[in-house]
């Protein structure tokens, strides 16, 4: 049977995706064109809750290694692709498994909760897992007299102890994309927009943080723009978000943080590895493929699964 003529990369996806029963779930940090495209674009959690539920043949994974790392780990009979293998993330790779292991043997009465932005290895060595979304939540559900040793993220894990009020061993790991924002730049901002609210992630450095108003995930983020009375916001994240913020807040004005250098630094170059044509390609080719030992799947998956159950405890938001 010949192909029907195709328009463009879209239309080339979507027949794609009936053809293989596939589906495509999309971080808010991908390009606008892969958002639109997909049939999920969520936050971490999110996109792990779909992962975990998903009835389709094929997933396609556009977001870094370790989220598709991730599907694969909650969904093992499917075939999980994310479309530029080399999608890594600075936080992940500041977490090697050999010095977290020795860094456990030094602590072994710690519980162990690993922010999900690290490698099937980290969480393999981990009890629960957290995203930024439900990070409060699983850190207050440990009982209070158990140390705790957090990692790989240093500013989430300073707000996680400010919010808890829970002191924790962190490991001392970063995001580039939310330590690159200039307070300078941002201050000189908010000199000239004081009806601007500054919102941030929480991966952000604790300076800028404390000058926030509103500190979430990229969900939560998204929902305080939408549904605040406040018309205009600087936005301390990774630039892709403002894409659904637009959709959802078309009339509010949405102001990126400034970066220190003159450079699209607020972008994810990881994220951002993945197009609109590799994603067909690998739609199409069924490559690149997320693998991994059952061994080590099995291992990790437990404190992921601990995560989804403490979480779904928690509530809608957690
Ligand atoms: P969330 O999607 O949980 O907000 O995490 C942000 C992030 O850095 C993803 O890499
Ligand atoms: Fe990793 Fe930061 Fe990119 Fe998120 S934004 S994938 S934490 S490098």
């Amino acid at each position: 049977m010949s192909q029907p003529f195709l328009k463009d990369t879209f239309e080339e996806i979507e027949l794609l995706k009936r053809q293989k029963n596939a589906v495509i779930l999309a971080h808010y940090y991908q390009e606008p064109d892969i958002q639109d495209v997909a049939d999920f674009v969520g936050d971490s959690l999110e996109l792990a809750r779909a992962a975990q539920r998903s009835q389709a043949d094929l997933i396609v994974f556009a977001g870094v290694h370790f989220m598709a790392e991730g599907a694969k780990i909650l969904n093992p009979s499917r075939k999980v692709l994310l479309p530029d293998l080399r999608a890594g993330c600075s936080l992940a790779n500041s977490c090697p498994p050999e010095a977290f292991a020795a860094l456990r043997a030094r602590h072994p009465d710690h519980f162990v909760v690993s922010y999900i932005n690290c490698s099937a290895a980290i969480k393999a060595q981990s009890d629960v897992i957290c995203t930024s979304s439900n990070a409060v939540k699983i850190i207050e559900s440990i009982p209070p007299e158990r140390p705790i040793l957090f990692a790989p993220d240093r500013n989430l894990g300073a707000w996680l102890e400010k919010k808890t009020g829970r002191k924790m061993l962190l490991w001392q790991g970063a995001c580039i994309v939310h330590e690159t924002f200039s307070e300078r730049k941002i201050a000189a901002l908010q000199v000239e927009h004081p009806d601007a609210e500054l919102i941030a992630h929480p991966e952000c450095e604790e300076s800028l943080l404390s000058k926030a108003q509103f500190i979430g995930s990229t969900s939560a983020l998204l929902r305080y723009v939408v549904e605040s009375p406040v018309n205009k916001f600087i936005v301390a994240t990774e630039g892709g978000i403002l894409h659904q913020m637009k959709k959802g807040a078309p009339k509010k004005t949405l102001i990126p943080a400034p970066p220190n250098q003159n450079c699209a630094c607020n972008e994810c170059p990881y994220m951002k590895l993945n197009t609109l044509e590799k994603l067909r390609d690998a739609l199409r080719d069924e490559t690149p493929e997320i693998k991994m030992t059952e061994k080590l799947r099995k291992q990790a998956e437990l404190p992921l699964l601990k995560m989804m159950e403490w979480s779904s405890q928690i509530g809608k938001n957690a």
